[in-house]
């Protein structure tokens, strides 16, 4: 499912002394199967975008576009029904995962957070507590855990579970606000994996919103960089994102690796191009290293 953003401007609490404009002028594509980053600083409009994708917000004017269905403001109550129902239809395939998801869970027990959703879209019982087992075991929890009460579990394990809620209606579009936010790094790393996995093998669009360089650089396909309610950028080029980091006020930082091979090229060591990623850089330097001993 293809979503594009046409010329969306939205405001909170429009025609008030609180009037904020979050988005202006959105023109924005994220392509079908890829893993599309968004950053910028804090209050750059990065959560108020991604609202706009499963429809929680609608367009002050634009509109935005998730696969055949237009969603733009209505006027008539008529209309604005039958926005509601294909929307209803749109959000089966695209997930989303809120900032701090550990506060979308509410049901007694983890087994009933999970199939809530299928079972409110009509999936049979035990086809979705099927799938619930399924999905517990792909976020490395085991099936005891479906028997707890999300509420006494940490802060990781409930996210975890959270992310188990919305792909149990087997999205085609993942959304995710800065899921790792607050967790322990075995945690982060973890979920990350997961993420990772899910995107490559299940070949879900990825739209993942985060402050953190390393993400973007190891995960992403397009990097989109919000800045004052605008695309500030908007390109699969890493060198280029790199660049315009070092040149503009991000609030941003180039990973210490980064650092560490432009260090190497001022020394004359010309690696065979640059490394996103800790996991590549090193292997390439485990070859150099094991080509000198020869
Ligand atoms: N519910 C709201 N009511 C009024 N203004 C809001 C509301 N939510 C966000 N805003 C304002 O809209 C702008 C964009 O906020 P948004 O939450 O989209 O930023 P963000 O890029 O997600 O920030 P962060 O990185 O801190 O999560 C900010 O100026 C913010 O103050
Ligand atoms: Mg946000």
């Amino acid at each position: 499912m293809q979503i594009s953003f046409e010329k969306v401007n939205f405001s909170y609490n429009p025609k008030t002394l609180y009037e904020r404009q979050a988005l202006s002028n959105i023109n924005l594509d994220i392509p079908r199967g890829k893993f599309t980053t968004i950053i910028g600083k804090t209050g750059s409009g990065k959560s108020t975008l991604i609202e706009h994708i499963n429809g929680l917000l609608i367009a002050d004017s634009g509109s935005v576009k998730l696969g055949n269905l237009k969603v733009e403001k209505k006027s008539s109550r008529r209309e604005r029904g039958k926005m509601d129902q294909d929307l209803f239809n749109v959000r089966e395939k695209i997930a989303v995962l809120f900032q701090f998801s550990e506060q979308q869970l509410f049901e007694t027990n983890v087994l009933k957070d999970i199939i809530f959703a299928p079972i409110n879209y009509g999936i049979d019982h035990d086809l979705a507590v099927k799938r619930a087992k399924e999905l517990i075991n792909l976020v490395g929890l085991d099936e005891s855990y479906l028997e707890r009460s999300p509420f006494e579990l940490s802060g990781g394990e409930m996210r975890k579970v959270a992310l188990c809620g919305i792909l149990a209606l087997k999205p085609k579009i993942l959304v995710l606000d800065e899921p790792t936010i607050g967790l322990d790094f075995k945690s982060k790393q973890e979920f990350m994996t997961i993420i990772d996995r899910i995107h490559k093998e299940e070949k879900i669009t990825i739209v993942f919103v985060t402050h953190n360089m390393d993400y973007v650089l190891e995960y992403a396909d397009n990097i989109v960089i919000m800045k004052n309610g605008k695309v500030a950028f908007n390109s699969s080029d890493k060198g280029d994102f790199l660049e315009i980091i070092s040149r503009e006020d991000y609030n941003l930082k180039k990973p210490d690796f980064i650092i560490f091979q432009e260090l190497l090229k001022k020394r004359g060591i010309n690696l065979s191009r640059t490394h996103y990623s800790y996991k590549s850089l090193t292997s390439e330097l485990v070859s150099l290293v094991g080509a000198s001993h020869e």
